[in-house]
């Protein structure tokens, strides 16, 4: 039954939206500690000698219909992967969105990429094509697109900005476990594609990540990439370029892969709740929630929704403190750190490398670089969306939104002008 939205607001005294409290949330149990329990039985952690990351890379990649994955550490691992097998010389430049994690910005400065930051569109956060067309130089040697929040980026346009300008676009699918653009699962639309196992994302292993291709040199140069260039198939120990060692540990594959048997089930759930909050917000004068393109679908990393500040009268400050006031847990300004990526002092002050600008050389990245994204942070709320929740607790939460809209658009059109 639909609540009343004109009920008195909790933080005025009234009775709060949420009701009942959100189920408590469990991620690793029998699954994960028999998978462990092998693991240590085995008496070998390192993968090259193991089973497990081998069994994990095998299952991701059947699971995305891609030839080959290649494990690694972390996410920001993968992204830096995903780089260096690309073999760009440093001093290029890479086109990035200003919305994202310092994770997926990290292996561009260690291979000596140019950071170049385009804005987003304002309705889904995801990459703006026409500013990522914007940024295009001679210099351009790539495209990172980032699917932001579990919602894909524009990749038809985002690849044909790749091809006319003849550059590899690489999709960031750290926030985006099955997720489609217009039917496709996001991470099989670009030769290599990042994936993040972090404590954050729909399926997690404490830190890990993986990058998938269909390129057999590709998947060659990543196993290096992430094993300190030891060409350990070949048994030869003389590196020839410079790589890390991000490899992953039996024991993260062995919850990942523990974690993998449920992805389904988790993006299927996360799709449904969040567009029953969708539809209900649809209906809520002075909010909207992302724009889900006709065949995309959504797998709600977080649930973000845009305020109509003309229209409310506030800031997202006070709508986010009315909202928690209601048992909503939410943020105003985004996830990352309450600015786009390019304020951060690391841009800002060009010290990525102590004693020397590089290899920003002379670039700079002013305020007003990326309007929309600046924008962005007064204008959007954050919360989390858990697949274990139900349609009560959406349904509570669509009221305590609706709450707060209602009687700040109220106070705001009978305020004197
Ligand atoms: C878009 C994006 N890329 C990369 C990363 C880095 O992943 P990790 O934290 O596993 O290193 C994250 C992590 O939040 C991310 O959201």
């Amino acid at each position: 039954m639909q609540r009343d939205p004109s009920e008195k607001l909790a933080l005025e005294g009234g009775p709060p939206a949420k009701r009942t409290p959100f189920p408590t949330r469990r991620r690793h149990g029998e699954r994960e500690k028999r998978l462990l329990e092998e693991v240590i039985d085995s008496d070998v952690l390192f993968y090259w000698f193991g089973t497990k990351v081998r069994e994990f890379e095998r299952r991701f990649a059947e699971l995305y219909g891609r030839k080959y994955c290649v494990a690694c550490s972390s996410g920001t691992a993968a992204v830096h992967t995903a780089l260096g097998v690309l073999e760009l010389p440093p001093g290029s430049e890479v086109i990035t969105t200003s919305i994202t994690d310092m994770g997926g910005l990290t292996g561009l400065l260690y291979q000596g990429l140019v950071p170049v930051f385009a804005d987003v569109e304002p309705d889904t956060l995801n990459l703006d094509p026409a500013s990522v067309r914007e940024r295009l130089t001679p210099r351009t040697r790539a495209i990172i697109a980032t699917h932001h929040a579990g919602l894909a980026a524009d990749m038809d346009a985002l690849l044909e900005i790749g091809r006319e300008a003849g550059v590899p676009v690489i999709e960031d699918c750290a926030q985006a476990y099955g997720c489609r653009y217009r039917g496709r699962l996001t991470g099989t639309m670009t030769p290599v594609s990042a994936f993040s196992l972090n404590h954050f994302k729909h399926i997690e292993c404490g830190s890990g990540g993986m990058i998938l291709t269909d390129d057999d040199q590709i998947r060659y140069r990543a196993t290096l990439f992430i094993d300190k260039c030891y060409q350990r198939e070949e048994g030869i120990r003389n590196p020839f370029f410079l790589a890390p060692n991000y490899q992953m540990t039996e024991l993260q594959a062995a919850v990942a892969l523990a974690q993998l048997e449920r992805l389904p089930e988790i993006v299927e759930r996360r799709n449904q709740l969040g567009t029953r909050l969708d539809k209900a917000l649809a209906e809520i004068a002075g909010v909207s929630p992302q724009k889900v393109r006709p065949g995309d679908k959504h797998t709600y990393f977080l649930y973000l929704f845009r305020l109509d500040l003309e229209r409310l009268g506030t800031t997202a400050d006070e709508f986010s403190e009315a909202l928690n006031a209601e048992g909503i847990p939410n943020k105003a300004h985004l996830i990352t750190g309450g600015m786009p990526v390019y304020w951060y002092r690391i841009f800002q002050e060009r010290t990525a490398f102590p004693g020397s600008t590089y290899p920003f050389g002379d670039r700079t990245y002013p305020k007003g670089l990326c309007p929309v994204a600046e924008d962005a942070f007064d204008r959007w709320i954050t919360m989390d969306l858990f697949e274990h929740w139900s349609e009560q607790d959406i349904d509570e939460i669509a009221h305590g939104i609706a709450k707060v809209a209602w009687h700040f658009a109220r106070r705001h059109a009978a305020a004197p002008v």
